[in-house]
């Protein structure tokens, strides 16, 4: 668990100051909360209780009828301002007048799109993800919508899983620092301002280790990998707040996440004292019975809802069975009771029953797309690339006296900007990165080929036997929207062009339909002929950057090795190709890193650096943990990213021996040994030499971006109140523990570097 003050770090108090800032009405206080909802609850009828628990998409149903009977308590799917003025309309005529929460997957942005969560993660910025999912949230509270199913939180070590892109990556301290600054973002200081949206942390729990990287395939945690690995994005979303949470479609231990007693009610609500509610994932109540827990739909239903999930989405079991269930006295009318009460204490909480409608044309008018929002995207896009290779500072590029040609499919696709979920985000929205090139330039023209045309990318994965759904194509595929198209979507003509050109950009990666929701991948290569495309063009001998778009790593060992500069971009979102242009002119300098280690190939998978170490460490003989035919090492670890100027680690200094409950200070000095000014992401490492249970070889325990100027040095320092909040691990039965012992401590760049070391002693006697 990450314990509350764990956050309140020297790096945390900034961020929680820099959140309280709209106005809003008073909110009522817990106390008038819990008086309503008994009063409203004793005038209730079985039927009306039941409708609260029950949520149905509103693009497949009778939205209205469904409201003004009082059988649904929540749509999602619904937006825009009339639209949700007239179904909350119709819900207020119902006989108790109570509110429908309108729920959307609000994932990375409403109308203006920012990077997908994979790249906001990779800026290390807790306070500009906060800032851009308030950008989200008022956007999306101005269309009606006041109910995100964000922030995604699970923790994912397998880049073949599609839905790696919507969460923060491996690491369970970024991804709580993430979780907790998303929650924040979306919900503001006050649930009940009209600009507030309330979150849903999702999916609970382990949704993320599916095995072999395959969507809805079962996962199976220990308990103690369950509590330090994929529990506390989740317990850090709770403590900043978080209104709501979904239960996961997997199969977790055996027992399906939507059924699961243990986390949904053990963890979730008695260890975590969690007083939201759940919301099954779309149709997972019902999934237990082909997952093989429930006989048919009303065993399906009594086992979510006993185990803890108190709205239903999509299946209608609950609307279906749970009368029955109440009236032959298998389901208590308490349990029935609670989920009420506990979807009603967050309508409240939301202001829905004093302003159940918040917002009308002229402010979705006034608040959606608006420039001060496209910035705030921009900035969120710019922090979020990394550059993984800069040979020789290739980059930046010199703003004028080099030819630049723009080559590949994804160079001025304006829909593959933006990625998977995402929201009422429009193409013709989106910056490409040869607009953005083009625009950076003015007046010098830009040469630009497609090589390969996005269509047969698309369709080139269907043809590799690429399982599930196969990945639409998401929009504008064909013409240039910018600069100069010389030529049919060939490799020969995009070669031609590179010749005429000083320095190739090549844009390449996935159709953004490859990541997100059943969008697993056995082969994590380029698709199509990109490969062919990238060598044809790099053997002209020119110099190219390669601006790689795409929801997770991929397999990029040739270009790794024969290209001389490398951005990982993700997907941007609709300020891409102005961020692209930035950071490759330098305008702005690289300060993304990875928020998951970079495989070398799908051999390695899973491959991350917070693993426990074996009896036999990795040697360089066969007798020790590795492979014959790959390194035991990632392309690139976790934490990585370069920059365009060198930053230098020393002088760590830390006490040399602690008490649990005793404060930790970790201090060291970071200096700008290069020529530009910088941001580093400057990283917090520890280990437990020896302890009752195997330690991981490092864990992330801080982080904190700093700025320096050439040659200046500083002094950064981690402060947390009590060791114990750091080193706490479990013994094997499963007590929170510190061992006492030797512990050591790097401040360093990335999980892989050395950078300033030291080591302490815990004592406990
Ligand atoms: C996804 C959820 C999403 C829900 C509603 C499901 O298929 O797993 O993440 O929130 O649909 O759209």
């Amino acid at each position: 668990m990450i314990p509350r003050s764990f956050r309140h770090s020297a790096v945390a108090v900034v961020l929680l100051a820099a959140s309280a800032v709209l106005a809003a009405p008073q909110p009522s206080t817990n106390q008038q909360i819990e008086r309503r909802i008994e009063a409203l609850l004793r005038q209730m009828t079985l039927q009306e209780k039941i409708g609260q628990l029950v949520q149905y998409d509103g693009i497949t149903t009778d939205a209205a009828t469904l409201a003004k009977e009082g059988r649904v308590g929540s749509f999602l799917n619904v937006t825009g301002a009339e639209k949700t003025t007239a179904l909350q309309n119709a819900a207020l005529q119902s006989r108790l007048k109570i509110p429908v929460l309108l729920g959307y997957d609000v994932i990375h942005g409403y109308r203006t799109i920012f990077p997908v969560p994979l790249g906001s993660a990779a800026s290390f910025d807790p306070q500009l993800v906060e800032q851009s999912e308030r950008v989200a949230a008022k956007e999306a509270t101005a269309a009606g919508v006041k109910w995100t199913f964000a922030p995604m939180v699970d923790i994912a070590r397998d880049p073949r899983w599609g839905r790696i892109v919507e969460g923060s990556g491996e690491d369970p301290y970024l991804g709580s620092m993430i979780a907790a600054a998303r929650v924040r973002g979306f919900q503001g200081a006050n649930l009940a301002d009209p600009q507030s949206l309330v979150a849903c942390a999702k999916h609970f729990v382990g949704y993320g280790a599916a095995e072999g990287g395959r969507d809805y395939n079962s996962s199976e945690i220990p308990e103690d990998t369950l509590r330090e690995i994929y529990l506390p994005p989740f317990h850090a979303a709770v403590e900043a707040g978080v209104g709501t949470l979904m239960s996961a479609f997997e199969d977790l231990n055996d027992v399906p996440a939507s059924a699961n007693y243990h986390t949904l009610t053990e963890i979730l609500r008695k260890e975590w004292r969690f007083d939201g509610f759940v919301v099954s994932d779309y149709n997972s109540v019902h999934e237990l019975v082909p997952h093989g827990v429930a006989a048919d739909d009303e065993q399906a239903g009594l086992q979510a809802l006993t185990a803890g999930v108190e709205m239903d989405m999509a299946d209608g079991v609950y609307d279906k069975h749970l009368a029955q269930l109440v009236q032959s006295h298998k389901l208590p009318m308490s349990t029935l009771d609670e989920a009420v009460r506990r979807v009603l204490r967050i309508k409240f909480r939301a202001g829905l029953f004093d302003r159940p409608i918040f917002t009308d044309v002229e402010r979705a008018r006034r608040d959606i797309l608006t420039p001060a929002n496209r910035e705030v995207a921009r900035h969120m896009a710019e922090e979020s690339l990394v550059l993984l290779k800069n040979e020789n500072s290739l980059l930046p590029l010199p703003k004028s006296g080099k030819k630049i040609a723009v080559i590949g499919p994804l160079a001025d696709d304006q829909a593959n900007q933006l990625g998977s979920w995402i929201g009422r985000g429009r193409a013709e929205d989106a910056v490409t990165p040869l607009q953005g090139i083009t625009a950076k330039l003015g007046q010098q023209p830009v040469l630009h080929a497609r090589g390969i045309d996005m269509l047969s990318l698309v369709r080139a994965q269907e043809v590799s036997g690429a399982t599930g759904a196969a990945p639409a194509p998401t929009g504008a595929t064909g013409a240039a929207a910018a600069g100069t198209e010389t030529g049919p979507a060939t490799i020969e003509n995009a070669v031609q062009v590179a010749q005429q050109a000083d320095v190739v950009v090549m844009v390449l990666g996935e159709p953004a339909g490859m990541s997100g929701e059943a969008s697993s991948r056995a082969f994590l290569d380029l698709p199509g002929k990109q490969e062919q495309l990238l060598q044809e063009v790099v053997a002209t001998g020119k110099p190219v950057v390669l601006v790689l778009e795409s929801g997770r790593p991929l397999d990029i060992r040739w270009a790794a090795e024969h290209v001389p500069a490398i951005i990982q971009a993700w997907y941007p979102g609709i300020e891409a190709g102005n961020a692209i242009a930035d950071l490759l002119f330098g305008d702005a300098v690289p300060s993304g890193r990875l928020p998951v280690s970079w495989p070398r190939s799908v051999g390695q998978i899973p491959v991350y650096y917070n693993h426990k170490s074996t009896g036999r460490p990795t040697a360089p003989d066969r007798w020790h943990t590795g492979y014959l035919d790959e390194s035991m090492e990632p392309l690139f670890p976790f934490g990585y990213g370069l920059s365009y100027t060198s930053f230098s680690y020393s002088n760590l200094s830390v006490a040399p021996q602690v008490r649990p409950d005793e404060p930790l200070r970790v201090r060291a000095t970071v200096q700008n040994t290069g020529q530009r000014t910088a941001t580093d992401v400057v990283q917090l490492y520890v280990h437990r030499r020896v302890g009752p249970t195997s330690p991981r070889v490092r864990e992330l325990k801080g982080f904190v971006r700093v700025t320096l100027r050439p040659g200046q040095s500083e002094t950064v320092g981690f402060d947390f109140g009590q060791s114990a909040q750091v080193l706490a691990t479990h013994d094997a039965s499963m007590r929170p523990v510190v061992p006492a012992g030797t512990y050591d401590v790097w401040v360093v760049p990335n999980a892989a570097a050395e950078g300033a070391a030291g080591s302490f002693q815990v004592v406990t006697k």
